[in-house]
């Protein structure tokens, strides 16, 4: 399911994101970030988090590069 029209992101894309490990990022703009784009309207940020929050759990570690593109966020 498409979640970021903007963007064109999946659920899917977003998961794999936030299942990458330590590096994960912390935050729905962090996770565009990752997937190599940036929010642009954010009527997808509220959606995005909670994926976030169903895939990490109580994750509190913090993301500083993105562990698939190697990218600073
Ligand atoms: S729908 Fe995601 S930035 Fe617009």
């Amino acid at each position: 399911m498409i979640v970021c029209s903007c963007n064109v992101l999946t659920d899917s894309d977003v998961r794999t994101v936030c299942h990458a490990g330590e590096g994960a990022p912390r935050s729905a703009t962090r996770v565009h970030g990752c997937l190599g784009c940036s929010a642009q309207c954010g009527r997808c940020l509220r959606t995005i988090k909670k994926i976030m929050d169903e895939a990490l759990g109580a994750c509190d570690v913090g993301c500083q590069t993105c562990p698939l593109t190697g990218r600073e966020l």
